[in-house]
């Protein structure tokens, strides 16, 4: 059956996903690819409405019935958007998927982590992307900006403390120690194009058929 790529991007908040998502659709697009940008939790109505409720406090949730809010979104994103754009042979970029679940609801909030693999693996019908690039940052510089960028208060997951995102940040090593295949850790580098480059380095093996040089 014919498939489009399918690319995920991982990383502690304020990890600079977004910017990068968009470098790395850029370049794609000058092979000639069709990029769709995705960002989890959303994506559809559903998604934005579990979203809001997710990030946007008011009421103090229960960490199970946040974990199976995001498989909800997640199940409708890939039901609905990402295996219909793969069919049409797409490239999809997601800025999060289910590594953030085992790093955050997993290693932050201490979910069974074997219950985590289950859902999302139901969520997701079995999908795994193709490549999943990990950025990597220091967990308090991150998080500052994230802060920064959100008006200085930061969403639900940013108020947690330090120690929370200390766990997340491992639950992401580990998972990238356990897939070093599929899942392409990249540090910091000094200018957001320099990192550029690195994601693009760490997928370019997938565009080879494309006839392209990598770089
Ligand atoms: P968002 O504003 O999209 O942050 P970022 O730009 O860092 O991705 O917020 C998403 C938040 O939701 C982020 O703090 C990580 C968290 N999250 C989980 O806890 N579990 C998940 O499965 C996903 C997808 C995200």
């Amino acid at each position: 059956m014919a498939r489009g790529i399918f690319i995920t991007l991982e990383g502690g908040d304020g990890a600079g996903k977004t910017t990068q998502a968009q470098l790395l659709a850029a370049r794609l697009e000058g092979f000639g690819r069709e990029v769709l940008i995705l960002h989890e939790p959303g994506g559809t109505r559903m998604g934005a409405a579990v979203r809001q409720i997710l990030l946007g406090g008011g009421e103090d949730l229960d960490p199970t019935a946040e974990l199976l809010l995001f498989e909800a979104a997640r199940a409708q994103l890939v039901s609905k958007v990402i295996q219909p754009a793969l069919l049409a042979e797409k490239v999809v970029i997601c800025d999060r998927f289910t590594d953030s679940t085992v790093a955050y609801q997993g290693y932050g909030r201490g979910l069974d982590l074997a219950r985590i693999e289950q859902l999302n693996q139901w969520a997701t019908a079995g999908l795994l992307p193709d490549r999943t690039v990990l950025l990597d940052l220091d967990v308090k510089e991150g998080l500052e900006r994230a802060r920064a960028l959100n008006g200085g208060g930061g969403d639900r997951m940013e108020q947690e403390e330090l120690s929370f995102h200390d766990a997340v940040h491992r639950g992401f090593a580990r998972q990238a120690a356990a897939h070093p295949q599929r899942i392409r850790v990249v540090p910091q580098m000094p200018t957001p194009g320099m990192t550029g480059q690195a994601v693009f380095d760490a997928v370019a093996d997938l565009f080879a058929g494309d006839g392209q040089e990598a770089r």
